[in-house]
This record gives C-alpha cells, structure tokens and sequence, in this order.
C-alpha cells in the first residue's frame, strides 16, 4: 500500500475521485481513503497545512494502513531560477527551516535527536518522479525542498532560506513527512509543483496557480504509481 499525502482538499480531491473500490477510515479528524489508483492499492489523506498535521497524517499512515511508502503531493513556492510555476520541484532531501537551535551552537535547521539538517529522500522515488515528469513534458529540477510553519512571501526571507539550505522550492509539509519517514525508515518523496514565486505578489500568484499546481502534481503522482508499485 502507498500512502499519498496533500495538505489541502486541492491537493488531493482529482485523484480521491479517481478510487476504484474505495473506503474511507476516519483517525484524529483526518479522513483517510483506501482504494486502488491507476491499478495500484492506495491510501490518500489531506492531512491540513503545516508541520504538526503532516507528521500526525503520516505517523497514522504508518502505524495505521502499513505503507510501504509515502508521496507527497502539492505545491510550492519556488527558490530556483530554473524554476517557474508550473515547473516541478522534485526533492532529493528535506529540510525545515525554522527548526533553530543555532543559539546553542548547532547548525541551523539541525534537528535535535538525529542530529542531521538534510533529510534524505527515496533516490529510487526521485529519480522515477523525474523521468514521469519528463515524460509528461514539464520542466523539473530535484533538489532541497524547505519545509516551515510560514507561506513564504518576502524576499529577506526567501533569499535567506535559498542560500542558508541550497534549496529549490519552499512548502510547509513535506519536511515533517520527511522526518517521521526518516525514523520509520519508509521511503519517501515529495512532488511540489511551482504555484508563486514565494516574494512580490505572492498572494495574487498563489491565489491564480495554485490549481494549476495542485492539478499537474496529482497528474505526475497518478502516472507514477504503477512504476513504483
Ligand atoms: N506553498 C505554496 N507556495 C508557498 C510559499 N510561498 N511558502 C510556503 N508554502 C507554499
């Protein structure tokens, strides 16, 4: 089984309508729906927006339904020039920036207990995430995607985040997934595709795309399955 996690309902609704032979398990007020999807067994979630939501989604998809993997599904604010919305930021590692224990000398983005700022993701995953997105003829780049408790909307902060952490793409889940999959040793990657440019007219941007995004993701995510099965 593989669970597929969005934050929000666009993220996830397209391909919740989709399920074949489906049912729906509700646990700490998220729902979660079981099914086949492009032939491949499935449980896919809108978890909520932010951190705390993510990692409780993902924990429940673990312990709950057992998968043996878990993608990631949604938007992005971009941080790369080589990325624009509706390009695809597909990540190889996770970070979160706004874990900050730099005051008692650790690096920034450290994450206290295992000790490391990058998490990784599946190379297996990423790499099959590239070569559908390229088959679906979108521009992609893999790289660090930034996860935090914040909408990314300002130029200090944005240019911050992009050189502190090299990354591509800015969000505000995949970096909690990230961890809770990290301890639980289950494969993980997210797919972000670009719906702003995480400074300027972010809200006019986000508010114009964010369809679009969500939309193209689920497509990559759907395509994806029945090569990671
Ligand atoms: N999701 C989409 N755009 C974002 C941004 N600019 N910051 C954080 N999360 C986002």
């Amino acid at each position: 089984m593989i669970g597929i996690i969005g934050a929000m309902r666009i993220e996830v609704e397209a391909l919740k309508a989709k399920l074949t032979n489906a049912s729906t398990t509700t646990i700490s007020g998220v729902d979660y729906h079981q099914g086949q999807l492009n032939g491949v067994d499935v449980v896919m979630a809108v978890s909520g927006v932010g951190k705390v939501f993510a990692a409780i989604c993902a924990q429940t998809m673990i312990l709950h339904f057992h998968v043996s993997k878990i993608i990631n599904s949604g938007v992005a604010g971009t941080l790369s020039s080589q990325l624009h919305i509706g390009d695809v930021a597909i990540s190889s590692a996770l970070v979160q920036h706004d874990m900050d224990t730099s005051c008692v000398g650790d690096p920034v983005g450290l994450i206290s207990g295992i000790n490391i700022v990058e998490l990784p993701a599946s190379e297996a995953l990423y790499q099959e995430v590239a070569s559908v997105a390229k088959s679906l003829g979108f521009n992609y780049q893999i790289g660090t995607v930034a996860t935090g408790d914040q909408f990314v909307g300002n130029r200090e902060r944005k240019d911050w985040i992009t050189k502190t952490f090299n990354a591509i793409a800015c969000e505000m889940e995949a970096g909690s997934i990230a961890q809770v999959c990290y301890v639980n040793q289950i494969p993980f990657v997210t797919i972000r595709v670009i719906s702003d440019e995480a400074s300027g007219d972010v809200h006019i941007d986000y508010m114009e795309f964010v369809k679009l995004a969500a939309d193209r993701s689920m497509a990559i995510t759907e395509a994806l399955l029945p090569k990671i099965a």
